[in-house]
């Protein structure tokens, strides 16, 4: 089985990319032939500084290889190494739905908050995802929960392409989204999904945190009113904290209820699950300095996945032009 994902480049991956994406990474290793991609193309599609992007992607693979990705086991490059990915794009936007892209509710977040610009690459992206994932003809996707309406538009446009230029050329690939910590919350405000950009930064929690913020931050979590600690839909805070612990602890969250029946109160519950994210962040975050100080070996480590993933990449092109009747017939 063919397991692809992609992140974005930021130094600051928080405890939801962690927990809803990168553990299935690196478990993705087990599983099957992994490939994944760091989307520097994509980061393009709202204002950033040229000059941080390489930054940002170096910081993105120390991450990745900090918690676990090993590059004997996976294939692990950068998006704009790949020309292939963006002829894709272009040529799957002969069966992409203008509509559909204009309902997708991160295209109407992220264009929301724009002051400036708004991009047409910010209604591309999803066609530019679509084709990072049917360029390698993947199986299977290990997103989390808010790239569930992503995968959908890029099963249509997968189902549309094969029926419009022939069966079985794309493969149609299923999501795989976790039970836990599929949308981990913002911990001041547990409305709404921890993320980089419109979160607070005391309800972000960071990867390459250091224990004393950990602390600080579960400490001054948002909580509900009650005392009793379980799940709830009228619980988010409580929810919320009771599914990291169990994620980053690899436990049912029911364990960890049980655990905690007899605590006094949400005082325990911070400090169990705090707890449980500083032992589990600490290797990954030693790991990451001495990975990072290396930039000639990520480098290197980049650019020997995006050989292997051209390789793949191509033969698929080869196919669709072919399909589509773009280019000179293919020599047989
Ligand atoms: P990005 O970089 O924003 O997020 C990377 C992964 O982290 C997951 N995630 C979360 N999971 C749980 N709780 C949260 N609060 C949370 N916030 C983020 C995301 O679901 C994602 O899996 N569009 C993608 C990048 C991409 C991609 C692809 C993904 C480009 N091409 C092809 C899959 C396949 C994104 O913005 O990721």
């Amino acid at each position: 089985m063919r397991i692809f994902s992609g992140i974005q480049p930021t130094g600051r991956k928080h405890l939801g990319n962690y927990l809803g994406a990168i553990r299935q990474y690196v478990d993705s290793q087990e599983r099957g032939e992994a490939i994944l991609c760091i989307v520097d193309l994509h980061a393009t599609t709202v204002a950033y500084e040229p000059a941080q992007l390489r930054e940002r992607t170096l910081d993105t693979a120390a991450i990745l290889l900090a918690a676990g990705l090993e590059p004997e086991r996976c294939i692990l490059f950068r998006q704009g190494d790949v020309a292939e990915h963006t002829e894709l794009c272009w040529l799957l936007c002969s069966v992409t739905a203008l509509g559909e892209l204009n309902r997708m509710h991160q295209f109407r977040d992220k264009s929301a908050a724009q002051r400036e610009l708004v991009s047409a690459g910010l209604l591309f992206y999803p066609v530019l995802q679509a084709a990072d994932v049917l360029a390698y003809r993947a199986h299977e996707v290990p997103v989390g929960e808010d790239q569930r309406e992503h995968l959908e538009l890029m099963r249509d446009v997968a189902g549309r392409f094969n029926a419009r230029y022939g069966e079985g050329l794309l493969v149609v690939p299923e999501h795989r989204i976790p039970t836990v910590a599929a949308r981990v919350r913002d911990l001041q405000e547990p409305e709404r999904k921890m993320s980089t950009t419109g979160g607070s930064e005391q309800g972000t929690l960071y990867v390459l945190d250091e224990p004393d913020a950990i602390e600080r931050k579960f400490k001054r979590a948002v909580t509900d009113s009650g005392t009793e600690i379980v799940r709830a839909l009228d619980k988010p805070g409580v929810t919320n904290l009771i599914e990291i612990a169990a994620a980053v602890r690899g436990v049912a969250p029911e364990a960890v209820e049980a655990e905690l029946a007899r605590a006094r109160g949400y005082g325990d519950l911070k400090q169990a699950v705090s707890h449980a994210v500083v032992e589990g962040l600490a290797p990954v975050r030693e790991r990451y300095v001495q990975l990072r100080e290396d930039e000639a070996a990520l480098e290197a480590t980049l650019a020997a996945g995006a050989e292997r993933a051209r390789a793949i990449a191509r033969e698929t092109l080869a196919d669709v032009r072919e399909a589509m009747g773009v280019g000179p017939p293919r020599a047989r």
